[in-house]
């Protein structure tokens, strides 16, 4: 017997704004074609003007708790993954707790930008098998369309909002369900190919997303694919004993890429990158929670959720539903 972080449910929300790419082309110099043909890109969601990340992650977790058969006064720790907190502080991880009217244990935001929610599901790992906490609520939430420079076509085209959060809880079991290995890695050398020029210490502004595409999808492919194969590794596990791969939802062509690199059929790769775009943190547990819902994800299967983003950061999270 061992005491392991199981999943008990998931759950996700996105708002209710659609935004095509037909009507970002007429905003800024770009077109369906080509977004489709470099990214898989369809539409993204935008939160509205009062509709903030704690709203989001509060949405999706009440959806999460429901799915788990827990509730809020189960909940001993709350993880907020997110780069667009409601305000620089408190944590919007606090809110969230107040909000779902949870009140016991520690409540913080993690910011590790695109992979923050592998990040945060460690980090509740870690707090959970080391009896530290016994019930964690999960969440990567974005409002990402707020500090994206809607002039920029390189990057204004990727992004969208959104919301997933998982429960997590500590169990003492015989088999291996639950959270099996994690892999995390940041490479702060590579600041400069992802950030935002602003913030409250060096600009006291919030800032905009800038990214070098070209040079963030090559480091995509490359360590997405090697933090797979030691999340893998680390549980002696195979590539091809994985029922699922929940990737986070950059471009369709980054999921391709490191699909062909480890010889991976595409139809074990979830993908909702054509109709929620890039919503960092979030995309994992969004992702995660259509292929639950829709069936193709069963309980006793074996997930492996992966990510990369600014930092740069990236990792990877093996887990048996
Ligand atoms: N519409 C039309 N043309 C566009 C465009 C857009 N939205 N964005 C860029 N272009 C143009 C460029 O200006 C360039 O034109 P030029 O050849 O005349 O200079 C051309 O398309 C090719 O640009 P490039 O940046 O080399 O394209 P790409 O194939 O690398 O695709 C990205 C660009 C951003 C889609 C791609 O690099 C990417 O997805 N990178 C990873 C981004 C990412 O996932 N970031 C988040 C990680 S968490």
């Amino acid at each position: 017997m061992a005491l392991r972080s199981v999943l008990l449910g998931v759950g996700s929300f996105l708002p209710e704004r659609i935004l095509t790419n037909e009507e970002l082309a007429q905003s800024v110099d770009t077109n369906n074609e080509w977004i489709i043909e470099r990214t898989g890109i369809r539409q993204r969601h935008i939160a509205g003007k009062n509709e903030k990340t704690s709203d989001l992650a509060c949405a999706a977790s009440l959806k999460a708790l429901e799915a788990s058969g827990r509730t809020a006064d189960d909940i001993d720790l709350v993880i907020v993954a997110t780069t667009t907190p409601d305000l620089t502080f408190p944590a919007t991880a606090a809110r969230v707790q107040a909000a779902l009217g949870i009140n016991k244990g520690a409540a913080f935001d993690l910011q590790a930008v695109c992979s923050g929610f592998i990040f945060a599901l460690a980090t509740a790992d870690n707090a959970l098998v080391r009896g530290q906490a016994k019930c964690a609520l999960v969440i990567g939430a974005e409002t990402f369309s707020r500090i994206v420079d809607w002039t920029d076509r390189g990057t204004c085209v990727l992004f969208g909002d959104g919301a997933g959060a998982v429960v997590l809880e500590a169990q003492e079991r015989d088999d291996d369900r639950g959270v099996i290995s994690t892999f995390l890695r940041t490479d702060g050398r590579m600041h400069d190919l992802l950030y935002v020029d602003g913030g409250p210490s060096e600009t006291g502004t919030i800032g905009k997303v800038r990214m070098v595409g070209n040079a963030v999808f090559r480091n995509a492919v490359e360590h997405i694919s090697g933090a797979m194969l030691e999340a893998c590794a680390r549980a002696g596990v195979s590539l091809d004993q994985v029922d699922w791969f929940v990737p986070h939802q950059a471009n369709q062509r980054i999921l391709d890429g490191v699909a062909r690199k480890l010889d991976i059929a595409v139809d074990k790769v979830v993908s909702t990158v054509a109709l929620h775009g890039n919503t960092s943190a979030a995309s994992v547990p969004l992702a995660l929670d259509v292929a639950v819902r829709d069936g193709r994800i069963k309980p006793g299967q074996l997930v492996l959720m992966e990510a990369l983003g600014g930092g740069l950061t990236w990792g990877a999270a093996l887990v048996r539903l």
